[in-house]
């Protein structure tokens, strides 16, 4: 049992990873004895509903002090980004002179696109990188009346991958409650807990994604916090994630979307222990059947390659203990990731020319949630007859 972030309630495991080292922490091959390993496992809240890790990893500890950094290097996650910020200028940045602030800015696609708008703006970033006007700091009361001081009240407070990633998720809160307006919206994008648990997307659970948010969860949470959940909308992209706004409270009335989703998920009963019990059962039948492939594989003298040296195969490989003798190397198109090798399993990570030469018999995509992208991008290694494997929703060869 832990404490529950939220509600101080208890939160009961689910399921033990054991120990596992930090997914952005790529090593030099020469220093593999210093890893860090913290144990990872997640559980409900008994009170609350919210899914979330059972320990956070230390902020310290990462290679990054700030929110992590995200660049997926996608076009169709580019794209994905320049229309929201589209979208949030023909609505919540229509009227006089609005301003939208991001809390971890990723690669600034949407405040680019705000910025080319003419719009004011403002990444809140510990790091403070970028092409885009930044307060470095973390989004908490502090900076939130900082910013209040300097630039006024927000319209819009926006997150991509980001506040799932905030164990002391009050701060934002806290801050939320400084620097909105009264009709301003926080809006934010995160993996899904429904979607999660529905397709066996195990490999979303690792060190920087702390909480799992169903909409139940996430309404009660604003609620909790004098907020309120007024819609949300289901997005294609990372294998299925929830756009959720929140408004302060009795400002905005719900949209239909949200009584929608929060009776789907208790139709499903979401979190409740059968459901659980049946996500456990599948990551290890998952483990198991790969495990299985990839030993027949090595043992026919096939070559297999990894794709995509993602945070979320950090979970993958070293869970189920795959490591350079199944899969010797992995292709990233990330610079800063090639030449080093992956955390804890030690798959060395080479650039994408590396694959096609020669290809190899099979490719296991890390990347799976860039599939459609990926696999048309490689169409000539299926041409010269290379196979795709993939592990969710099951494990299947493609
Ligand atoms: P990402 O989608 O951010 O997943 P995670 O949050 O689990 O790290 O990472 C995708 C990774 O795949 C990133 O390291 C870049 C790499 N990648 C390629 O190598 N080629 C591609 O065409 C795409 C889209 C991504
Ligand atoms: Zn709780």
């Amino acid at each position: 049992m832990s404490i529950c972030r939220v509600c101080s309630g208890a939160v009961r495991e689910f399921f033990d990873f054991g120990l596992q080292p930090l997914s952005s922490a790529f090593v030099d091959p020469a220093g593999v004895d210093d890893e860090y390993f913290f144990p990872l496992s997640i559980g409900v809240c008994q009170s609350c509903t919210m899914v979330q890790l059972l320990t956070p990893a230390p902020r310290g500890q990462a290679s990054h002090e700030g929110y992590p950094y995200h660049s997926s290097g996608s076009r169709v996650m580019h794209k994905h980004f320049q229309q929201l910020a589209h979208r949030l200028l023909e609505t919540e940045l229509s009227g006089p002179d609005p301003f939208i602030v991001e809390i971890g800015y990723n690669d600034g696609v949407v405040l680019k696109t705000v910025r080319d708008a003419g719009v004011r703006h403002l990444g809140v970033e510990p790091t403070g990188r970028g092409a885009v006007r930044v307060h470095s700091a973390f989004f908490n009361a502090g900076s939130a009346a900082e910013i209040l001081a300097s630039e006024g009240p927000a319209d819009v407070v926006y997150a991509a991958n980001t506040i799932c990633e905030v164990a002391e998720i009050a701060e934002i809160f806290e801050g939320l409650k400084v620097l909105l307006a009264p009709d301003g919206v926080l809006v934010f994008e995160d993996p899904y807990l429904g979607e999660i648990l529905e397709r066996t997307a195990f490999d979303q659970i690792y060190d920087e994604h702390f909480y799992f948010f169903s909409a139940s969860a996430v309404s009660g949470m604003a609620e909790r916090f004098g907020f309120a959940l007024v819609d949300v909308e289901h997005l294609p992209v990372h294998g299925g994630q929830i756009r959720y706004t929140i408004a302060r409270r009795d400002r905005r009335r719900p949209t239909q979307a949200v009584a929608d989703l929060l009776a789907r998920e208790r139709e499903q009963r979401l979190v409740e222990p059968e459901k659980l019990q049946a996500f456990a059962t599948a990551v290890d039948r998952i483990r198991d059947d790969l495990l299985e492939l990839l030993t027949r594989l090595r043992a026919e003298g096939k070559r297999v390659v990894g794709y995509g040296a993602t945070a979320k195969s950090a979970t993958v490989t070293n869970y189920f203990g795959i490591g350079p003798d199944l899969v010797p190397f992995v292709c990233d198109s990330t610079p800063s990731k090639q030449g080093l090798v992956t955390p804890g399993s030690h798959i060395p990570v080479r650039p994408p020319a590396d694959f096609a030469d020669p290809y190899p018999d099979y490719a296991l995509l890390f990347a799976w949630n860039h599939a459609e992208e990926i696999m048309a991008k490689e169409r000539a290694f299926r041409d010269a007859g290379g196979q795709w494997i993939l592990y969710v929703p099951e494990v299947h060869v493609l």
